[in-house]
């Protein structure tokens, strides 16, 4: 077949597309997600031929895209209430809803279920499609079947030329993974799949939401599928890999000693890994996890690469989505190495850093206070000293003996004394953390907690498998500090500018513990305790 290639931004161009689709032919196009391949959702014969071009099993049923809202109601039985909040809050946008469908879907776009999932793509070009064509738009991801999807033109190219009618170029895609897919049909409403739009969110929208099973474990022999679609393989590179659950530190001596492989990690990894890697960016950075993702992938190939590692990425956020996509792509196969579970425990002034390090105390785990290291011999040694006099004059160690308080007036009176101070002090506690997680270790500790203020910047992030973040609300934080360390107003308002904010605490965060209200903080440490918990007991 000869495939028309068609650009986004050229208006005849996409009336072209427009009159393909509608004459039951199919087209490659660009959404905010991933590039999908279309055909007109309400035609059977059309819908027929998007499987036969992606060597898709029929069973599978796909997403109709559609331009307005109104194009819902004929699509579905009733629209829920629900479905109405869902839709004002994240349509247009990376939210697929499924809805018990009308007669009017055919059986082959269904996938032969009696529900149907619909999506309001964000992309411009997306949507300028659906209204030239003026039909809703079947359109499952544009790659060959078990392939990861495609986020580039590049991609969509190479496996679908000379498959379909037209591939509509739209440059790359934003989010670059596929939508969230939330059911409505059920009971309570459920994930079928981690998308873009995000659990939190969704919950903040709709209360309850649960989380499918199958979203984290893949279906025992024989389970039936919530959606179909994941009871195949997917997003499979030539390479065999396997996912390794831990610190960077960790995942780098993993790799490391299994020559030959390719790390697929984050950009915190990479001064650790002495073998090729592929970065998805930083360890701390979901969307951008989450949009280099396939092209990683797809990477992998063509390097030939046999055998990959790729770094757990934390499940917060659209965290879950790429770590949804990496369990697929490594037929779930996951690794966690042997040893304590070094927990990083951060978080702003007077959130309560240190109730939460009692209650974890309380439960079982060690916790190290890096703070009180400073305060250590061996941090202050005497070499320690020199550089800091020769740092900030003599007078913060006179005759050698060192001044805290004119140390702390000098170093935290400007931005740079206090990087100054990081600079000297911090290699030296990692040094320390890291002899009294050795000693841990040694002494089989499951879940040793680093409770530090400066856990990024010191660096010790680079030991933790998991970050653990207290937050409260800013009025409340500065009403405890005020009275925990006896400063005005003013004075709490001055440090408190000094620090880190609380969102970047948070995007850092494999749990985010919200320390306002009493009954919802011991809940939520609870969780994250039981959590840790099963965690360290993988690594045993
Ligand atoms: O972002 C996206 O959703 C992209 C772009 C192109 O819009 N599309 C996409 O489609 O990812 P596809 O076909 O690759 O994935 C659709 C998923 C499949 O896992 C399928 O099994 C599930 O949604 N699905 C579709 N209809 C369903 C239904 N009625 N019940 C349960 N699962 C359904
Ligand atoms: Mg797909």
């Amino acid at each position: 077949m000869e495939t028309l290639f068609l650009k986004a931004h050229n208006t005849h161009d996409v009336e072209r597309a427009g009159e393909i689709l509608r004459a039951g032919g199919l087209v490659a196009i660009p959404t905010e997600t991933v590039y999908g391949l279309a055909a007109d959702a309400l035609n059977g014969n059309a819908v027929k031929k998007i499987f036969a071009a992606k060597g898709r099993p029929s069973d599978n049923p796909l997403i109709v895209h559609i331009s307005g809202f109104s194009q819902l109601a004929p699509l579905v039985k009733e629209v829920p209430e629900a479905a109405k909040r869902l839709a004002q809050a994240f349509w247009p946008g990376p939210l697929t809803i499924i809805l018990e469908k009308s007669a009017l879907v055919p059986m082959e776009t269904s996938g032969g279920l009696d529900t149907v999932a619909v999506r309001m793509p964000r992309h411009p070009a997306a949507r300028a499609v659906i209204e030239a064509a003026g039909v809703p738009l079947a359109a499952p991801s544009a790659n060959l079947s078990g392939r990861p999807s495609p986020t580039s033109f590049a991609h969509v190219r190479e496996d679908l030329t000379g498959r379909v009618d037209a591939l509509l170029d739209g440059g790359p895609c934003d989010v670059g993974v596929e939508s969230t897919v939330i059911t409505l049909a059920g009971d309570v409403p459920r994930v079928l799949r981690p998308g873009g739009v995000t659990l939190a969110q969704l919950q903040a929208v709709l209360g309850q939401v649960e989380l499918d099973p199958a979203v984290l474990h893949s279906l025992r022999e024989g389970a039936k599928a919530s959606s179909p679609g994941m009871k195949y393989k997917h997003y499979a590179p030539k390479a065999e890999v396997t996912l390794v659950d831990a610190s960077p530190e960790e995942f780098a001596a993993y790799v490391n000693e299994r020559k030959g492989g390719w790390a697929l990690c984050f950009q915190e990894d990479l001064p650790f890994v002495e073998g090729p890697a592929i970065s998805l960016g930083s360890r701390y950075d979901g969307g951008g996890q989450a949009r280099r993702l396939f092209g990683a992938l797809l990477e992998l190939d063509k390097k030939g690469a046999q055998t990959a590692f790729a770094h757990c990425p934390s499940r917060a956020g659209v965290g879950l989505a790429v770590y949804n996509r990496l369990l697929r792509a490594a037929g779930f196969r996951v690794a966690h190495p042997e040893g304590t579970l070094v927990v990083g425990l951060a978080g702003p002034s007077g959130a309560g850093k240190s109730t939460v390090g009692d209650f974890l105390k309380q439960g079982g785990c060690s916790v190290l206070n890096c703070d009180s290291l400073t305060r250590s011999p061996q941090v202050y040694s005497p070499d320690c000293i020199e550089e800091l006099r020769a740092a900030f004059g003599e007078d913060v160690a006179p005759g050698g003996k060192l001044h805290r308080k004119e140390l702390a007036r000098r170093a935290f009176a400007t931005q740079e004394g206090r990087r100054r101070l990081g600079e000297i002090t911090f290699p030296r506690i990692l040094k320390q953390v890291r002899q009294v997680a050795e000693s841990a270790r040694e002494a089989g500790t499951p879940i040793l907690v680093l409770d530090a203020p400066t856990l990024f910047e010191s660096g010790l992030d680079s030991i933790c498998a998991r970050i653990v973040v207290v937050t409260a609300a800013r009025e409340e934080r500065l009403s405890r500090v005020m009275a925990r360390d006896n400063l005005s107003r003013e004075q709490a308002e001055i440090r408190f500018s000094a620090q880190q904010d609380e969102d970047f605490y948070e995007s850092r965060a494999d749990y985010v513990i919200e320390n306002s209200r009493e009954p919802g903080r011991r809940l939520a440490a609870e969780a994250v305790l039981a959590d840790l918990k099963g965690e360290a007991a993988k690594r045993l």
